[in-house]
């Protein structure tokens, strides 16, 4: 099972046991997920829960994600949305299309693949794309959890989609402790520790870095 860095066995079940019950299609796909080679791709239930309180206290009515993999997050945030708001989109990205067919399973089973439209091509085209069809300044939550490398391409796209007050999560910015490693220059944690500085300086956000999950950078448009 995917949990949030440096968390012992007995705290993850700390916190299953004090967080809202988890959906049955959210347990399904966390345990079928856990026999793929890539389980560690998932996000840890625990950030689940804490995604869908955001989504809540966003009252979100649009939001994107990028990175769906088996579809843990994106059902946590379309549950949390469509409660709130029935008429609610999410567009999930990814470029998996076997991946995503199991989202896809586990969207059903949650009654949310209504509110969900599933993008098959490169994050970076699909947000072009969304930002030349007009949906600027319309999307209240992002979800960015894909190829590191792109975080930047996303950040700038995803600034233009979000609202002001709007806000992005970036997965994995801690990326199991690598990004304090000077050692590791690697084309992914450079790409990650240059977003935490960017971010830091950017007048466009408030932004701060918290050890949720495998480390989840926040930033609020401004
Ligand atoms: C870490 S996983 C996402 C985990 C997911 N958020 C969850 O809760 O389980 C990363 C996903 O990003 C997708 N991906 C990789 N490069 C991509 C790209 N350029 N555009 C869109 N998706 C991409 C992969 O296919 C994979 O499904």
């Amino acid at each position: 099972m995917s949990s949030s860095l440096g968390l012992t066995p007995e705290i993850v079940r700390y916190l299953a046991h004090v967080n809202p019950p988890e959906h049955p299609a959210l347990t399904r796909c966390r345990e079928e997920t856990a026999r793929m080679p890539n389980a560690m791709m998932q996000i840890s239930a625990e950030q689940g829960a804490f995604m869908q309180v955001l989504a809540r206290m966003l009252n979100a009515k649009r939001a994107f994600e990028i990175g769906v993999f088996t579809g843990y997050s994106s059902t946590a945030v379309a549950l949390a949305m469509k409660e709130l708001n029935p008429g609610a989109r999410l567009l999930a990205c990814d470029i998996s299309e076997d991946y995503t067919t199991k989202a896809r399973d586990y969207w059903r089973e949650a009654q949310v693949d209504d509110i969900i439209e599933l993008v098959i091509a490169p994050a970076t085209q699909t947000l072009d794309a969304r930002i030349a069809a007009g949906e600027a300044g319309q999307h209240d939550l992002g979800f960015i959890d894909a190829d590191k490398t792109g975080y930047d391409s996303y950040y700038e796209r995803g600034l233009q989609l979000l609202r002001k007050g709007g806000v992005m999560l970036f997965d994995n910015v801690l990326w199991s402790g690598r990004v304090v490693d000077p050692a590791d220059t690697s084309a992914d944690t450079s790409a990650l520790r240059a977003l935490a500085q960017k971010a830091k300086f950017d007048a466009r956000v408030h932004a701060a870095m918290t050890n949720i999950g495998d480390g989840l950078l926040i930033c609020v448009k401004r």
